[in-house]
């Protein structure tokens, strides 16, 4: 299907939903009690997003914050709210009766947030061809909509390039577990469905850190819908545009606390866990990110750390029979590849398929926030159990 046709008929589906304020796409879990204080009836039922803004909870007064795919503007207003009235929201989408209800209630919220004008505009734009300054956003959420995009790596592109440095983005969206085949990308209404669009997880954010973004790690993973065997689910996930890095800094070492016992970094770098690793500035800068930076000590002089030291960390699985019941778990950063206590290595956004004792390894803490878990059994499966050998031979 041409580009422009794709796109026609998905502002054309969008249009016709927010005419009839229809219900469309996915379950999200807005406090929906909260909004409703401040935000018209007219926007929340036409809210069609797969998540709720979490990158949001990370806003402070006085930021700029873009959402890409606006619609009626239900992340725009609650942005308005969290960066009051110093901050600035803008709202971009590319269908006109999504922007008309969003523009409408802008004033209506503003008044009901006590602002004496609106802080949020909405423009008329599309995804890959942002209509916003270069270097000018704090925080760039989107929800739901860049599967609908056909261009993705342009819109990645596009995210980059308005994002400050020392910028981040929170993107809720729909991904797949494997690519999605032809015969449905091919299907027209699948597009509005946020299907025939969706992206592997892989490619996904392999497309975020083509652009240059770095630290993207999962923020939330729900699972939605399976067709034809296979697995649709949603995903949040953040990243950076890192600053400069500075070669004023005092650190020149890393070492891995766990409790992954070696991962690879988004720079290429491998860590073993508790030996101190050599690393450059521009290394300082990632791994001081929020979300690796609980995974490493950075010491000026060399640290090592061994299995006595608190900072150590480890999860190895129960010495007892497992079950396979089809679950299989996908690495979602912030690293590119990671391996556990029990011989897997994840690969940024593989499918790797795990018994039920690497599972209860994977929803402890220190793991669970990086993993997306899928069950490809569509069954409940009782499994018979399985006795690993000292050398795993089952995990
Ligand atoms: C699934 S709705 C989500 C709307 C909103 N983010 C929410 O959570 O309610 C998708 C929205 O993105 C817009 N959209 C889809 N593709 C777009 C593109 N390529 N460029 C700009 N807007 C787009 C549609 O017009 C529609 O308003």
């Amino acid at each position: 299907m041409p580009i422009d046709e794709i796109t026609q008929k998905v502002s054309d589906r969008y249009a016709q939903a927010a005419s009839t304020g229809e219900q469309m796409c996915c379950p999200t879990s807005y406090d929906m009690a909260d909004l409703q204080s401040f935000i018209p009836e007219e926007v929340l039922k036409i809210s069609y997003g797969c998540g709720t803004p979490a990158g949001l909870k990370t806003v402070s007064p006085g930021e700029t914050v873009l959402d890409i795919g606006s619609g009626g503007g239900i992340d725009c207003f609650e942005a308005s709210r969290l960066v009051g009235p110093t901050g600035h929201v803008i709202g971009i989408d590319m269908t006109d009766t999504m922007l008309a209800i969003a523009r409408k209630n802008a004033p209506v919220v503003a008044a009901n947030l006590g602002y004496a004008s609106s802080n949020v505009e909405f423009r008329k734009g599309m995804a890959d061809s942002i209509p916003v300054n270069d270097g000018t956003v704090d925080l760039i959420i989107s929800n739901c909509v860049i599967n609908l995009a056909p261009d993705k790596r342009k819109v990645f592109r596009e995210m980059f390039r308005v994002a400050k440095p020392g910028g981040r983005f929170t993107i809720s969206d729909i991904v797949a577990d494997q690519p999605v085949p032809q015969y449905l990308v091919h299907d027209a209404e699948k597009w509005s469905d946020c299907l025939s669009g969706a992206l592997t997880l892989t490619d996904y954010i392999a497309g975020m850190a083509g652009a240059g973004f770095l630290g993207i790690h999962l923020t939330k993973a729900s699972p939605w819908q399976v067709i034809d065997g296979i697995h649709f689910f949603s995903v949040t996930l953040t990243g950076y545009k890192l600053p400069a890095s500075s070669s004023q800094s005092d650190i020149r070492y890393a070492t891995l606390r766990g409790p992954f016992s070696r991962v690879v970094d988004e720079l290429g770098m491998t860590h073993l866990r508790g030996i101190p690793q050599p690393i450059t500035p521009d290394a300082v800068c990632l791994l001081s990110q929020t979300s690796l930076a609980s995974h490493f000590v950075l010491s000026s002089e060399a640290l090592w750390l061994d299995q006595t030291d608190d900072r150590w960390t480890a999860v190895y699985p129960a010495d007892a029979p497992c079950t396979w019941q089809g679950h299989f778990a996908m690495l979602a950063g912030p690293f590119i590849e990671a391996s556990d206590d029990d011989h897997h290595v994840y690969r940024r956004g593989e499918p790797v398929e795990i018994c039920s004792k690497t599972l209860r390894v994977i929803e402890t803490d220190g793991y669970a926030p990086h993993f997306a878990i899928i069950n490809r059994a569509g069954r409940h499966v009782g499994g018979d159990a399985v006795t690993c050998t000292p050398n795993g031979s089952c995990c």
